[in-house]
């Protein structure tokens, strides 16, 4: 399963973050270390920032994974983007009649002419090339499927279907997906590219996966226009622990990534964000935590090892005996089971007051108890 992350093109898209050149050239050594197969590294004919970045990402990176440029599907962007020393071109050019009429103001006919004179010049110009119709999944069917045959035949080596606007469901992507994989051939890479506006990024991506999609879109932390993009984390996670496909990506760095991009954007991970957020692998309910205790799988679905995170064990009104005996050993401090229940009893009396219960206040208190 090849993962294509889009962290530093969609992801930057996204109001509020505008990375230095210096600054997506550190993500991307982080991304080619993370193991990634292909990093969408700008749009090169956007501006010069991005024109510099793609082409100083792939002398940087470019010898240990594909760097890709997005471009317009015409003559001006192509050049640019080649210009960068880049082998790999995402031309897109949206297909929907919403976009057709009011954006490109472009007939059917044209788009069409446009697919496949831009594939074919990209190829004749020695490049790889992965075709978007973006906004594919409100394309009329018919008019997509004569628009990715176009771009086959002009080409193409790869055909990513974006879910420009997150409106599908699994069950919806899933039949589109598997569709177009019968319709393309073994011999084309299909890939998901899919927005998180319903919060189903993850999902539709799993499922396209499940119906024959080779790649993903993905980003670190999900970022990207409006809800974003679907997440990096998740998804490799996904693929390997509930789809039991294979992917490059070294997961244990996963959390390192994740918290990189996030000082990086100034955007901070939210507690609750699956595989990485402070609270993944939280627990404080007494019997959540003896659970964990006694063998972590009990509420675990993954160690959090595995992914680069931790194990939080907290104290609150929740707690039990055998979470604050872990947490206070774990500071050198054997206490008896009764003392242990005074202790607690202190620490819910706390919880309740509103304070946030921390180790340390374990700590004081059972210290208090010793000394006295
Ligand atoms: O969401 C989208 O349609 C895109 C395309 C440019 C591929 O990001
Ligand atoms: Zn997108």
């Amino acid at each position: 399963m090849r993962i294509f992350d889009t962290t530093l093109r969609d992801g930057e898209q996204a109001p509020g973050i505008d990375l230095t050149v210096e600054q997506k050239i550190m993500i991307a050594n982080k991304l080619a270390d993370l193991g990634v197969d292909v990093i969408e590294a700008g749009f090169p004919a956007s501006s010069e920032g991005e024109f510099v970045a793609t082409k100083r990402i792939f002398e940087e990176v470019g010898d240990k994974v594909e760097v890709i440029g997005l471009s317009r599907s015409n003559k001006n962007d192509i050049d640019k983007t080649i210009s960068t020393g880049i082998s790999s071109i995402h031309l897109f050019i949206a297909t929907s009649e919403l976009h057709m009429k009011y954006k490109l103001k472009m007939t059917k006919e044209e788009v069409l002419n446009r697919i496949y004179e831009s594939v074919r010049y990209a190829k004749d110009h020695g490049m790889i090339v992965e075709f978007s119709p973006e906004d594919a999944t409100r394309t009329e069917e018919d008019f997509l499927f004569t628009a990715i045959r176009t771009a086959i035949e002009a080409g193409a080596d790869r055909i990513n279907i974006p879910d420009t606007v997150g409106v599908m469901h699994p069950f919806k992507y899933y039949d589109l997906i598997k569709k177009i994989v019968n319709f393309v051939g073994e011999k084309i890479i299909v890939s998901t590219h899919c927005h998180n506006d319903f919060g189903l990024a993850t999902a539709n991506s799993l499922a396209g996966v499940y119906a024959g999609a080779r790649q993903v879109h993905v980003t670190v932390n999900g970022i990207g226009e409006r809800a974003g993009n679907a997440s990096l984390e998740e998804v490799v996670m996904g693929i390997k622990k509930l789809l039991n496909y294979e992917v490059n990506v070294k997961t244990w760095k996963l959390y390192e990534v994740s918290r990189f991009v996030a000082e990086m954007t100034g955007v901070p991970v939210p507690y609750f964000k699956a595989i990485v957020g402070d609270n993944a692998f939280g627990h404080e309910s007494g019997i959540h935590v003896h659970g964990v205790i006694e063998n972590p799988f009990t509420y675990e679905p993954i160690s959090p090892e595995e992914v680069g995170n931790f194990r939080r064990l907290a104290l609150g009104k929740h707690s039990g005996i055998h979470g604050l005996k872990k947490l206070l050993e774990e500071q050198g401090i054997y206490l008896s089971d009764d003392k242990l229940k005074i202790v607690l009893s202190e620490i819910k009396k706390l919880a309740e007051s509103g304070h946030r219960v921390t180790v340390d206040d374990a700590k004081n208190i059972a210290l208090k108890l010793l000394n006295s």
